[in-house]
């Protein structure tokens, strides 16, 4: 098994993550790389229903720690269902989103902190990721985004405070992994920050 394999990306709503992993897959494509593209929460059946539980905007009132609890049920199943054993079959694996969205979003904005939120995680926190790309946009600039956008789900009705919150929670991850944290500015056209995450990735990888 190869290491250092497992890359996630993080950032706030509109970061632009989607974009971003899609231009990465095609590169994957070109350069006969050898990957697994997936998401959270999601990636796997149980995870998938999970994610339409947590985002359904009908579940407004759901309470904080369960949404936590929710999140980190998820995590495992896709975690010990799909992201371990693609990389055991020396796949890289691309996810959107892990564990440093829980500390951002459940751990800061949610304010059940950062403490409850690795508890919850244990397990996971075996299986951290080698890379995380964190596309750092400004709160206002990402709702200016949104607000242009017809899809909307639970976590989406939220307010610029709770998403000023989620952005200084990613702050507050950074902080505690400081060494597989790569910043981009993503408050740039989405070409420039798609092309500054191919290049990261790309050094990251050796390529
Ligand atoms: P997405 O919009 O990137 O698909 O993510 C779905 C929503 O779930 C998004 O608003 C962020 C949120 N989320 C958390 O609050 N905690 C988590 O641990 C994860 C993985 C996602």
């Amino acid at each position: 098994m190869r290491e250092k394999n497992f890359i996630t990306f993080e950032g706030g709503e509109c970061s632009g993550k989607t974009t971003v992993i899609a231009e990465i897959v095609k590169m994957f494509d070109e350069l006969n790389i050898n990957y697994v593209s997936t998401r959270e929460p999601g990636g796997v059946k149980i995870a998938e229903d999970i994610r339409k539980v947590i985002l359904n905007v009908d579940n407004v009132g759901m309470e904080p720690e369960c949404e936590a609890l929710l999140y980190a049920a998820a995590r495992m199943e896709h975690l010990n269902k799909k992201v371990i054993p693609s990389l055991k079959e020396g796949k890289i694996v691309l996810c959107d989103r892990y564990l440093d969205s829980s500390i951002a979003y459940q751990g800061v904005a949610r304010g059940l902190g950062l403490e409850n939120i690795l508890k919850i995680n244990s397990f996971a926190l075996d299986h951290l990721p080698d890379l995380t790309i964190f596309i750092d946009v400004k709160p206002e600039v990402a709702l200016k985004r949104l607000s242009l956008r017809d899809k909307t789900d639970r976590l989406d009705l939220e307010t610029i405070d709770f998403h000023n919150k989620v952005y200084e929670g990613y702050h507050e991850a950074l902080k505690l992994y400081p060494d597989r944290f790569v910043v981009i500015d993503g408050n740039q056209p989405l070409n420039d920050v798609v092309n500054d995450c191919k290049k990261a990735v790309l050094k990251y990888l050796g390529v």
